[in-house]
């Protein structure tokens, strides 16, 4: 099959979209018969300006590319948070028109397709996913680890695109793949924020004005309070910035925490060789956010 041109709701698509795995394999086959690369970009849709950016790096370092839509129920430990999840294939579908070539493509597969048996592989990504994320969303990476898999053994991309606001989920992929043994580049590409600093999200829409407001307190707090470091312990830097968060009666802190990039674990103090993140994940209302920062001792740089 080559081309997968659609028409949807009265709507002519002009983009490769796929829905089976069938029909992306032979696709696949066709333009993979000369040397060139692909690059993914896997996302669960409602796609926001973050996601854009991957989609643009991608085009930009890639002969072509493909982009997953799927959300991804095994990596949802709250039923109510994926029956919320929002689901806005068409949206999303106009949003890419403009920045997809000719050869690149959509991958939008339902989860029968994706999960036609009940899946009851376990990973075991050792301390990686027992912090944070990993503490508080229980099966999450684990979910996260099969789906990337499927889509990376479906399409075996050179490059796959993924944003640092998931910074610990870019740290379990990276270990899936040598558990795996798949040979593919994973770029890790900045979180893109709104003017008011707030991180992008899909989750984003589902805030009430009130939360909306408050939310961008979130990344102040961490620049704020990180900048005050000099000669203090990551433990006090982290109750300032829990009641600085908690302040307004909107926003409840699930965690906060300083921990190493390449392993995750907690540091006790700022005279840590490697770098140093500040994680934290709030809740506002019946909506999870998490954002990170990159600390820099005596910092100017924020
Ligand atoms: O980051 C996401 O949107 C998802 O976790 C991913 C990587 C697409 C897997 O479902």
């Amino acid at each position: 099959m080559v081309g997968g041109y659609q028409q949807i709701n009265g709507y002519f698509y002009r983009m490769n979209i796929f829905n089976t795995i069938a029909d992306t394999r032979s696709y696949l086959a066709t333009v993979r018969n000369r040397p060139v690369t692909l690059g993914l970009v896997p996302t669960m849709g409602a796609l926001h300006e973050g996601h854009l950016s991957l989609v643009r790096r991608s085009v930009e370092e890639n002969h072509f590319t493909g982009i997953s839509i799927f959300v991804n129920p095994i990596q949802f430990n709250n039923p109510a948070d994926l029956e919320k999840y929002p689901r806005t294939l068409e949206a999303d579908l106009r949003l890419l028109e403009p920045l997809l070539g000719e050869n690149d493509f959509i991958f939008a597969p339902s989860v029968k397709e994706m999960y036609p048996i009940p899946e009851t592989h376990v990973y075991r990504f050792g301390p990686l996913e027992t912090t944070m994320e990993g503490a508080f969303r229980p099966g999450h990476f684990n979910g996260v680890g099969i789906v990337v898999n499927k889509l990376f053994r479906i399409t075996q991309p050179d490059r796959a695109y993924f944003g640092e606001k998931d910074f610990q989920q870019l740290a379990i992929i990276r270990r899936m793949t040598e558990i795996e043994n798949i040979k593919v580049k994973i770029i890790p590409c900045p979180i893109i924020r709104e003017p008011d600093g707030l991180a992008m999200s899909s989750r984003n829409v589902r805030l009430t004005p009130e939360h909306r407001k408050a939310a961008p307190l979130i990344y102040r707090s961490m620049i704020e309070i990180c900048r005050s470091a000099e000669g203090r312990y990551p433990d006090d830097l982290k109750n300032d910035i829990r009641s600085r968060i908690d302040s307004t009666g909107l926003l409840v802190t699930e965690y906060i925490e300083f921990a190493e990039e390449s392993t995750l674990q907690p540091v006790k103090t700022f005279e840590h060789k490697g770098n140093v993140r500040c994680f934290v994940a709030v809740r506002a209302g019946d909506v999870r956010l998490i954002d990170n920062l990159r600390f820099f001792k005596g910092d100017e740089r924020h």
